[in-house]
């Protein structure tokens, strides 16, 4: 089950990236069409298709995007905030209506002083110390998520596996009831879909469905907040609604937003991130055999090359906001640029061999969770916690699991996606138990 190798000479006169269809084009394409963007000079323009008749009033046709490819462009973008910005129209690649960047932009669709404001109350109380206390509740968590399957044999790693604990975590810190679970995860779902019609059926407009997982979640929020303002307790969400830093906390609507964030941002991320780890094992066994026997050892590289690997997230938006030139393109105000991170983490000017899964990479300054900047991933430690406490919960229970059939992916520009992976194990119950 090796996975391909990468043609960097690919024929970029059919390769769309703002066509919904290239991002249906098998992995190793796409991957070589970035080789051959990187290779050549400037910024690739992509004319944006017109939005469907359906929202074509409250979505205008957009003049289109830049496509940064190169690491080095990457960072220059992400580490000035002022001349490439967040908050004009979102970081999607269509300029959203300023009540949907509400709903779906929260913090990450800001700029200074007001992502200040927020970044602000929020790191207040996401906090490394809350994130370390939470530890021993992702042990117990993943013990759970896989005592669910361990007698099983094979199981849908993606459902079974990395879409519950991500999902039980973020919900377990804020607080959000387990009757409530499954309606969190089937709004985020629909939200994160990129209109994949397993989450949004055919004839459905994407956009009303987005709408309404949006209003479900935030009443859910508004519910929850309100709570528990009048009985508080020690969770994130008492946190937020009672933070006050310099006189200043968020709004119900301004903690919905950030909530929605969080599930978007913290749970298809990170288990995209476990998907593709497992895959990734399963196409290096070599590389997997070095990581398990000796966990403690490889694993913080590892788990770097699992993030780098995958770049689970594939682009953010910038807008410009003065004239600048980046790449040697000139650049104006309301050009807007998609920095893509997938091809950034797969620069051969930075990482040597970077198509190979290599669990001793060192170093490996990857751009998965932002380039630097204000908007760098918020989430970042609390990631890296899931998937080294998943990896080892799995090595210790199911120590032979490995993926037994390709990769159902995400068709999506923006999420690099798993939507199904099966896989194998002996059953829990079946192995020797080993002798001290
Ligand atoms: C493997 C997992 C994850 C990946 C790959 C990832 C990736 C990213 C990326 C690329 C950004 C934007 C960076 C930028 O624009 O410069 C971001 C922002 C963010 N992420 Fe993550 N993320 C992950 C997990 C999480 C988790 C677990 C949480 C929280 C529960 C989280 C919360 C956030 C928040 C709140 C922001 C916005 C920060 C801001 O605008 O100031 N992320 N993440």
């Amino acid at each position: 089950m090796q996975p391909p190798s990468i043609d960097a000479s690919a024929d970029l006169a059919g390769a769309d990236l703002a066509d919904p269809m290239f991002w249906a084009r098998p992995l190793e394409e796409r991957h070589a069409v970035f080789a051959a963007l990187r290779s050549q000079p400037g910024l690739p323009f992509y004319e944006e298709p017109e939005p469907s008749t359906n929202y074509a009033t409250v979505v205008p046709h957009g003049p289109g995007f830049r496509a940064v490819v190169r690491y080095a462009d990457v960072v220059t973008a992400s580490k000035d905030p002022a001349t490439y910005t967040s908050g004009q129209g979102a970081v999607t690649v269509i300029d959203l209506p300023p009540d949907m960047v509400e709903y779906f932009g929260g913090m990450i669709s800001t700029d200074r002083p007001r992502h200040t404001r927020l970044r602000r109350i929020v790191a207040a109380a996401f906090t490394e110390r809350r994130i370390a206390a939470a530890s021993s509740t992702i042990q117990h968590l993943a013990d759970r998520v896989v005592d669910a399957v361990a007698d099983r044999g094979e199981c849908d790693f993606v459902v079974d596996i990395a879409a519950p604990l991500p999902l039980a975590v973020i919900c377990d810190l804020m607080g959000v009831p387990t009757s409530a679970r499954g309606d969190v995860l089937r709004c985020s779902n629909v939200i994160l879909s990129g209109g994949d019609p397993e989450f949004v059926p055919e004839g459905t407009d994407p956009v009303l469905s987005y709408a309404a997982a949006g209003a479900e979640l935030t009443a859910l929020m508004e519910e929850l907040a309100a709570f528990r303002a009048e009985h508080p307790t020690d969770d994130l969400t008492t946190a937020l609604v009672t933070s006050n830093i310099d006189g200043e906390s968020l709004t119900h609507g301004e903690l919905a937003s950030f909530f929605i964030m969080l599930l978007i941002a913290g749970n298809e991320t990170t288990r995209n991130a476990l998907a593709h780890g497992l895959w990734a094992m399963t196409c290096y066994p070599d590389q997997r055999r070095r990581w398990q026997d000796d966990v403690d050892g490889v694993g913080p590289t590892a788990v770097e090359e699992v993030l780098r690997w995958s770049t689970p997230v594939t682009w953010m938006r910038r807008t410009v906001a003065t004239d600048t030139a980046l790449a040697g393109e000139e650049l104006h105000p309301g050009d807007k640029l998609l920095l893509f991170y997938g091809s950034a983490n797969r620069d051969e000017s930075v990482f040597s061999d970077p198509e190979s899964f290599d669990v001793l990479r060192s170093p490996n300054p990857h751009v998965s969770f932002g380039a630097g900047g204000p908007h760098t991933c918020l989430g970042a430690h609390l990631a890296h916690r899931e998937l080294d406490v998943m990896v080892r919960t799995l090595f210790r229970r199911l120590p032979d699991i490995e993926a037994s059939g390709d990769p159902d992916r995400l068709v999506s520009s923006f999420i690099n996606g798993i939507k199904h992976l099966p896989c194998t194990f002996t059953p829990e119950h079946r192995r020797p138990t080993p002798i001290i």
